[in-house]
Formats: C-alpha cells, sequence, structure tokens
C-alpha cells in the first residue's frame, strides 16, 4: 500500500520586512543577509497569530468536508508550544470543526518534530488504511532584535494530509536517521527567545546531513542519480546549499546541474518567509512542487529534516501522476501577493508587543488581520481563538 502526502496546506502571517531594509538599519551590508544568508523578506506575525492560529489557517485552506470526517489523527509539530500541558492541536480540531473521535497530541523535537509526525502518521494509515492524519507543523521563530540570529527569523505553517493512495507524494520506506544530545539551539522554558551557538549549529547541521546522507545510501544503495531533487530543512536558504554542496561531488556534471538548479527552486518560497522552524523543510518541497514545472510522474524527492539538540533524517518520496492539480498553487500566490509591508521600527514594535504573562485580560483587535482564524485575547489565563466564518 503507498502511504504519504495527499494535500498540502500553507499559511504565512500577512506582514513582512524586506531584508534589505534590515541590513541597512543593522549596519550590515544588504548582501550579507540577501546572499551570505539568502533571505529576501522575513514573515512577522502580529499578536493576533499565534502557533495555533498559523496552523488553523495553513489546514483551513487545504481540508474538505470528507477530509474532516475522515481524519482520525491530529499531530502538532511545533517548538512555540503555548501550554506545557495541553496540545496546540486540540484548539486546531475545534477550530476547523473535525471528528471528536479523532486522537490529538503535539509532538516537540525542535525542527524535526514534523518529520517525527509523519513517520507516526504513515505507522498509523499502514494500520489504519481508511484514516487519514492531519500532520501540523507551526512556528514563530524569534532571536530577539539586533542579534546574529535575527537575520533567519520568520513566522508560518504547513498542514499536510497523510494518507493511502496519497496523490501527490508517496512516501517510500528506506530512512536514515540519528540522534546526538548537543547544544546548538534549545529555548529554556522561562525565555521566549531561541538561545544559539550560530557556527557550531551550522556545521552540525551538515554533519548530520552527511552522516544520515551515507546511511541512506549504504541502507538503499541509491545515490544522487536517483534524486530529481533534494529539499532541505531551510533556517536559511544558504544552509541546506552548503549541505548539497558537500555531497555534489559524488555524482554526474547532470546531477550536479540537476540537484543545484531544482534546489534554487526549492527555496523560493523560504526565502520570502523566513525560518519556520517545524514546516521549512515542507514549506520547500511546496516550493520545489509548485514553482518548478511539472516534474515527472515517478521522480524521486529527497527530505533532509534537522531539529537543532539534535535529530537528524533523510527520507524519501516518489512524485504520483498528475501531482500538479491537486496542489493549491493560486491560493498561495494569493497569499504571497496579499502581503503587506512593515518598515523596521514596525516591525520591532511588534516584536516587543508580547501577550500578558502574569493572567491580566487582554483584547485584541482582529480588524486588521485578514487571516480568517485569530487570536482575539486572552482572559483567566486562556487563550481565545475567533473563526471569522463562523
Ligand atoms: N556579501 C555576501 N556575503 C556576505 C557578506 C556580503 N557583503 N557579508 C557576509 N557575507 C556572508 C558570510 O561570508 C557568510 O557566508 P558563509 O556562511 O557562506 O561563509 C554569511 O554571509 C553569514 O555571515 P556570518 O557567518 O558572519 O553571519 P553571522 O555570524 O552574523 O550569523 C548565523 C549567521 C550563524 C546563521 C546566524 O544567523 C544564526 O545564529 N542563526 C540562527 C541559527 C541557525 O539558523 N543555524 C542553522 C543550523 S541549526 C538549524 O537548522 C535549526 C534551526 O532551524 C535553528
Amino acid at each position: 500500500m503507498k502511504i504519504g502526502i495527499d494535500k498540502i496546506g500553507f499559511y504565512a502571517p500577512h506582514l513582512y520586512v524586506d531584508m534589505n531594509n534590515l541590513a541597512v538599519a543593522r549596519n550590515v551590508e544588504p548582501e550579507k543577509f540577501t546572499i551570505g544568508i539568502g533571505q529576501e523578506k522575513m514573515a512577522i506575525a502580529p499578536i493576533t497569530q499565534d502557533p495555533v492560529t498559523l496552523a488553523a489557517n495553513a489546514a483551513l485552506g487545504m481540508i474538505d468536508e470528507q477530509d474532516k470526517e475522515s481524519i482520525d489523527f491530529v499531530i502538532f509539530g511545533t517548538e512555540s508550544g503555548i501550554d506545557h500541558s495541553k496540545s496546540a492541536g486540540v484548539y486546531v480540531h475545534r477550530l476547523l470543526g473535525l471528528n471528536p473521535y479523532a486522537r490529538t497530541i503535539e509532538l516537540k523535537q525542535a525542527c524535526y518534530g514534523a518529520t517525527a509526525a509523519i513517520q507516526m502518521a504513515k505507522g498509523h494509515v499502514a494500520l489504519n488504511p481508511k484514516s487519514k492524519v492531519l500532520v501540523l507543523a507551526s512556528d514563530i521563530a524569534r532571536y530577539g532584535l539586533n542579534t546574529s540570529g535575527e537575520s533567519t527569523q520568520g513566522a508560518g505553517a504547513v498542514a499536510l494530509l497523510i494518507s493511502a493512495d496519497p496523490k501527490i507524494l508517496a512516501l517510500e520506506d528506506n530512512s536514515a536517521y540519528m540522534t546526538d544530545d548537543i547544544m546548538d539551539f534549545w529555548r529554556p522554558i522561562y525565555s521566549d527567545k531561541a538561545f544559539v551557538d550560530g557556527k557550531f549549529s551550522n556545521e552540525q547541521y551538515i554533519l548530520f546531513f552527511q552522516k544520515v546522507w551515507e546511511e541512506y545510501k549504504s541502507k538503499s544503495g541509491l545515490g544522487l542519480a536517483d534524486f530529481e531533487a533534494i529539499c532541505f530543512h531551510l533556517p536559511y536558504t544558504k544552509m541546506g546549499l552548503k549541505a548539497l554542496r558537500t555531497i555534489l561531488d559524488q555524482g554526474s556534471e547532470e546531477d550536479q546541474e540537476r540537484l543545484l538548479a531544482n534546489y534554487k527552486i526549492s527555496t523560493i518560497y523560504n526565502k520570502n518567509v523566513g525560518n519556520i522552524y517545524t514546516g521549512s523543510l515542507y514549506l520547500s518541497l511546496l516550493s520545489l512542487l509548485e514553482k518548478m514545472e511539472e516534474m515527472e510522474e515517478g521522480s524521486r524527492i529527497g527530505l533532509f529534516s534537522y531539529g537543532s539538540g539534535a535529530v537528524g533524517e533523510f527520507f524519501t518520496g516518489v512524485l504520483q501522476p498528475n501531482y500538479s492539480s491537486y496542489l493549491n498553487m493560486s491560493q498561495h500566490e494569493e497569499l504571497f501577493n496579499s502581503r503587506t509591508e512593515v518598515t523596521v521600527p514596525e516591525y520591532e514594535e511588534i516584536f516587543e508587543k508580547t501577550l500578558p504573562v502574569d493572567g491580566s485580560t487582554i483584547e485584541l483587535d482582529i480588524d486588521n488581520d485578514p487571516a480568517v482564524i485569530c487570536l482575539s485575547g486572552v482572559q483567566d489565563n486562556m487563550r481565545l481563538y475567533v473563526n471569522k466564518l463562523k
């Protein structure tokens, strides 16, 4: 039985800052951010969007009434959790009006969480072929104003429907994964910003990629010639390129040209959104699928997932017939085209505006947020969510 990605949804908040303007404000050459880091625009979450609303908005544009009935498992991968106890997925379950007879959980291992969710979903569908699993990957990346990580912030969510006989990408069984206890990036529970050892995190990302790639090759007997494209977790778009370059000499000139050209296409969306942590790899996959002209049915796509701390995995999927007719390209194009640019001072003001942590009540103005699902306030230590369509 084939199991894999049947549908993909995406949402990013409607605000962004231009990286050229951020560079000027931070007194660095714009090329450092646009070429050295490889980012053009950074999505900014207004206070009325949090990981729950981003995920719900991503799924809203993707699922239909039949999916709502068939989904019996919701797995929410995030490293921006809003509660130590309650899963962010339970809010989304209600906001989307899903079938009550569903399991809902939250999964955490930095940016790797959604990959763990997909593998868990695959196992669930193998045992329950009629089931559909909603995998949500949603985060807001925050390092702080004027920090070296600032240019690699972002916000957004990807929603994936995992099912039997998937219409987009069938996941293959060969997969290589590894764990090593390192401190390259972490966020203690008392902090709303990440701590990072930037250079070390870059080195470890590449090392993990090289190790799981070698392990994958020995498990599968496949090599670069067998891949149409390789998508990467993209904390910033230069990162995947650095890793890819370290293995390119294993392929022919033709392989190298193809993989580099397709890598570039797989970074278009990420360049314009920034790091969305758990969703980054899947945003890159979406970019490849939606921005590349039709790839041949049966083409193999490699996926490298990396979650600091750290867990890495290399796995693969095979494109299904007419996959492109099942994508929501026009919806995503409209999302990108309707965004609003904010100035650097406006971005700084939005960044500093945070929810109360002392139990006080706050009512938020959701009229300026075009998203269907918004955070409308906090009362009695509870976040209040609104679906404007209901
Ligand atoms: N023109 C062109 N390029 C320029 C330039 C210019 N004028 N000025 C500088 N550059 C280049 C540099 O040469 C460098 O390129 P290389 O890496 O290819 O050598 C690049 O711009 C970045 O410059 P620096 O290394 O000096 O940048 P930095 O030290 O200020 O910060 C960073 C870079 C370490 C990535 C930092 O942004 C950071 O800590 N980010 C958060 C951590 C992160 O994203 N790590 C990635 C791996 S961990 C992971 O993947 C998990 C996750 O999601 C967080």
